[in-house]
């Protein structure tokens, strides 16, 4: 029996004990006059991510808190319907009985709080960072004062047609002999890509050659870091890609783009772009750094809306003046900056969307520093993210097919996915209906895992040749009777997750 709206005021609703405590926590510190508050914050925190609710542990359900009803915790009349709506669309089937609501609900309040927990932590415990980091995450479009593209952004333009791409040179289902194909922009599927695989196993090789094929079907921009100076020779050609090497080469984008001048749009800029400086180095600021490093972004962001061209010079010379200002001596935070804006890695030439409708390799070789290699990349990942999930939905035909925007690869991508930027993984989550399309590739099954969940899970694809490594969520995507170590040179593990089977493929032949 599904459930009646009309019975909904008076179903109960569960939590645990520990969700309820976090609850009531943040209920107290941030002056709401009602319980419910942070229960519904829990709930939309929990429906931000697209994964189903875990199940509670026996553990967890030996603990529950007291019961709130339907009506105190939804409300009555088109507010209850709403929630409804959200629970029952993020679970993707409409005939929920009682039971499976509850039980959702329960799982997503429950989650919801887990993750507002963290959220309050990394935002310093303080209301205005963690307003900011909610509001980021709810990925507001155009029209609620989002901070880059702007009207003029629409025009992106945008491959049309069905691409579909031979894994690999041979691709041969080892069963069947079938060609085994993935279509990038298949109706409702995701376009990710993640190759994992031993060294020398046929990751770059694997993934130039998909790329070049996906070429012939129409002009896509791609954005390539190359790590080990084996992707240009492939690419650089197919795509007419400037080929860049910082810090001798500065890249002509404007990573401080915001192209409002409103107050909320500033301060989410600040926050991400603080972020992403912030994980730069190894260690994380301190929750005093960090606010200083915010300031000291919004700082420069204001005089940037205001018309002077701004750089990240501009953000370390607002550090040490906000240093000064709260009377604290300069420390390694001050010194890093100092140090990597010594060089022009950016300069501002080109907005996010005039950068993005172009094709660029970024060399960054192992002898250049970690520190600057990482400051490159998140700074380009989050003004991608920015650009491209600000864009409305990218167009679809008739059949669903979707126009596709723009493609990144990451190979190599530990050195990235190791830092757990925000902005990698909103691309990862949001891109595809806005057209974007992230190939990852990298050695371990273990470096796709991200902080809230695995990027494995939001794959349209997932390839695998032989590691030694630990399986880590492969068993998961491949199910438990593949192995990866038992596989041959040129073969692989290959889940298209539309298809909902694992197939063995000879990607090449040795
Ligand atoms: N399709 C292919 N056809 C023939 N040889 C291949 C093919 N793919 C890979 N190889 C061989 O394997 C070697 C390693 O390939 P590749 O550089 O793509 O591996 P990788 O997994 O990216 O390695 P690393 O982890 O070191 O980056 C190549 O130099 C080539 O000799
Ligand atoms: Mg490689």
């Amino acid at each position: 029996m599904t459930i009646e709206i009309a019975d909904l005021p008076r179903v109960r609703f569960r939590t645990t004990r520990a969700a309820q405590k976090i609850c009531a926590g943040l209920t107290a510190r941030l002056g709401w006059r009602h319980q419910n508050v942070a229960a519904r914050l829990a709930i939309a925190r929990s429906l931000s991510l697209p994964t189903p609710p875990p199940v509670l542990t026996e553990e967890e359900s030996d603990d529950m808190a007291t019961a709130m009803r339907g009506a105190q915790l939804f409300g009555e009349g088109g507010d209850l319907a709403a929630w409804l709506a959200l629970i029952t669309q993020h679970h993707g089937n409409r005939e929920m009985p009682k039971r499976s609501l509850q039980a959702m609900v329960t799982g997503h309040r429950t989650r919801g709080a887990e993750l507002l927990q963290k959220d309050w932590v990394s935002s310093g415990r303080e209301m205005g960072p963690f307003v900011v980091r909610l509001a980021e995450l709810a990925n507001f479009p155009n029209d609620v004062g989002s901070d880059n593209g702007g009207p003029a952004a629409p025009s992106a333009s945008a491959l049309a047609s069905e691409v579909r791409l031979s894994i690999g040179e041979v691709a041969r289902d080892v069963r069947t002999d079938e060609n085994v194909e993935f279509v990038l922009n298949a109706p409702g599927g995701s376009p990710h890509l993640a190759i994992m695989g031993g060294v020398g196993s046929g990751k770059t090789r694997t993934a130039v050659h998909m790329l070049r094929q996906l070429r012939r079907f129409g002009n896509v921009p791609l954005l390539a870091f190359d790590f080990k100076g084996d992707l240009a020779e492939g690419l650089s050609a197919a795509y007419g890609a400037d080929v860049l090497r910082p810090p001798e080469e500065s890249i002509p984008l404007d990573v401080l783009h915001v192209s409002s001048d409103d107050d909320i749009a500033i301060k989410r800029a600040a926050a991400r772009i603080r972020d992403s400086i912030a994980s730069v180095k190894s260690r994380r600021p301190s929750g005093v750094q960090s606010e200083a490093l915010r300031e000291a972004i919004a700082t420069t962001l204001w005089t940037g809306a205001a018309g002077t061209t701004i750089t990240l010079q501009d953000v370390a010379r607002a550090l040490e003046t906000e240093y000064e200002e709260r009377g604290r001596s300069p420390d390694e935070l001050t010194s890093t900056l100092n140090e990597l804006t010594q060089f022009d890695l950016f300069l501002p030439d080109r907005s996010p969307a005039d950068f993005f409708a172009k094709s660029w390799i970024i060399l960054l070789p192992q002898d250049s520093s970690d520190e600057m290699r990482r400051l490159v990349i998140n700074l380009t990942l989050n003004a991608l993210d920015r650009w491209l999930n600000a864009l409305p939905d990218a167009p679809t035909d008739d059949e669903g097919t979707r126009a596709l925007r723009h493609v990144t690869l990451l190979d190599e991508a530990h050195v990235v996915l190791r830092t757990k930027l925000q902005a990698l993984a909103n691309l990862v989550r949001m891109s595809r209906s806005k057209g974007g399309v992230v190939l990852l590739a990298s050695q371990s099954p273990d470096d796709f895992e991200g902080v809230e969940e695995s990027y494995l899970d939001n794959m349209g694809m997932t390839l695998a040749f032989n590691t030694q490594a630990k399986p880590g969520p492969t068993s998961r995507i491949f199910g438990s009777s593949y192995s990866l170590t038992a596989l041959s040179v040129g073969e692989a593990l290959c889940r298209v997750r539309s298809e909902a089977k694992t197939r063995k493929i000879q990607s090449w032949e040795p």
